[in-house]
């Protein structure tokens, strides 16, 4: 079949006129096959799925019932802009509450369709053609990806176990400081679950205004810590003069496919930020963004949340260490990032963590995720369906008793 005539007319970020032609197989749709496959080939087995990073449970009652009468409410019903001063109130309430932050609802706040979306078009504000955006790997590309959209450079700092996945800031070169407009970072980690002492926030607030940079700090999984009292990097003084923090109300609400969360920080990049917003979409409907600020209001909601999530970590953490696995309590988030098996005494050899990860889902019917950014390890989520205690311990029982047939290298 010949091309469309359109298909030399995609852009190069894309592809160009290559665009869908690629056989390269990504990570995520390697995992989607494989698991269809061991489906397939062992429908006796069930699958046990740690590669889900999603949460498991509806949206607390109180919140759903909110939304359901919100929604019939004929205030709610147009297009919401940059947002209502309901959520954003809800929002310096609780940043307050969590976290000590202080914030001006008006100016210092504006909501998004999701950090998702934030990420993406936080780039937009700052990156010109070669100028370079900071990332930590292995991480949420997403603001990566945007700034490479505009014609810039992303830096790669990896997250080792040395540094307890802290970026070394020191270890940057002259010549990409010099270029760097944006430092994104992600505390608690996605996926290391490594979280952010206060003595390394006071670091990047020190070194963005050395090398005048703004701060991107990813709050995604901010209640979800277990090392330390959730922080906020808006907490320590003179952040709110060099970034924003971008929290979100999917992994410590269960409102995942709500898409709600907000920027907050320095006004003036809160303002950039709502102004290229304000050229992307129309904002949340305004029932989910108030039933979100029900949500805020309610701290028993995240502390729940956070139990249930503690409670699954430490049980895969035990479950594993049994297992051979070397593994300790991560310090937040959901994921288990543990390093991966090199292979099976006596067995085949891994040559990466994919291999590893491939490896589980085919013999074992386990699904983890790789990653192979920053040395080989697996990502093992704690999101898995169970309806109650006893569903959990079955389903670490069956795990383990799995992965003790082996002995892992
Ligand atoms: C580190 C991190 N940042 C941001 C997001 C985006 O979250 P949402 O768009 O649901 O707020 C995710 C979701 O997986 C994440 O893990």
């Amino acid at each position: 079949m010949s091309d469309p005539y359109f298909q030399q007319l995609f852009a190069d970020r894309i592809g160009g006129a290559q665009y869908g032609k690629g056989t390269a197989i990504y990570k995520f749709e390697k995992i989607k096959r494989a698991k269809r496959q061991a489906l397939a080939d062992h429908p006796e087995r069930r699958l046990l799925d740690f590669g889900i990073g999603e949460n498991d449970a509806l949206a607390d009652t109180r919140v759903r019932q909110v939304m359901a009468e919100e929604i019939n409410k004929p205030e709610n019903r147009g297009y919401a802009d940059n947002g209502v001063a309901e959520f954003k109130e809800a929002v310096a309430r609780f940043m307050q509450r969590e976290y000590g932050v202080a914030l001006d609802p008006a100016s210092e706040i504006n909501h998004c369709i999701g950090s998702k979306t934030a990420l993406s078009m936080l780039p937009a504000a700052f990156i010109n053609s070669g100028d370079i955006t900071l990332m930590t790997v292995p991480g949420y590309p997403v603001a990566g990806t945007h700034t490479a959209y505009y014609g810039g450079i992303v830096h790669k700092l990896p997250l080792l176990v040395e540094n307890n996945f802290l970026p070394d800031l020191d270890g940057i070169a002259p010549d990409i400081l010099d270029r760097a407009k944006l430092l994104v970072l992600c505390y608690p980690n996605s996926p290391t679950g490594a979280t952010a002492p206060r003595e390394f926030y006071e670091k990047v607030v020190q070194f963005a205004r050395e090398h005048s940079l703004v701060v991107v700090q990813d709050a995604a999984h901010a209640l979800l810590s277990f090392d330390r009292a959730p922080n906020s990097f808006l907490s320590v003084p003179g952040a709110q003069e060099v970034g924003v923090e971008v929290h979100s109300m999917s992994k410590g609400f269960d409102m995942i496919g709500w898409r709600m969360g907000w920027v907050c920080g320095h006004r003036q990049l809160v303002s950039a930020f709502a102004d290229v917003k304000d050229n992307c979409d129309s904002g949340q409907f305004i029932a989910i963004q108030k039933a979100a600020a029900a949500a805020l209001d309610d701290a028993s909601i995240p502390r729940r949340i956070h139990a249930k999530y503690q409670r699954r970590m430490e049980k895969l953490v035990a479950m594993l260490t049994r297992c051979g696995f070397q593994c300790t309590m991560p310090g937040g988030t959901y994921f288990l990032y543990t390093p991966a098996p090199t292979g099976l005494e006596g067995g085949p050899r891994f040559e990466n963590a994919e291999a590893a990860s491939q490896y589980l889902i085919a013999e074992q019917s386990i699904c983890t995720v790789p990653w192979d950014d920053a040395g080989a390890f697996l990502r093992f989520s704690v999101t898995y369906e169970a309806a109650d205690e006893a569903a959990e311990d079955a389903l670490m029982a069956e795990a383990e008793a799995r992965l003790k047939n082996s002995n892992w290298k």
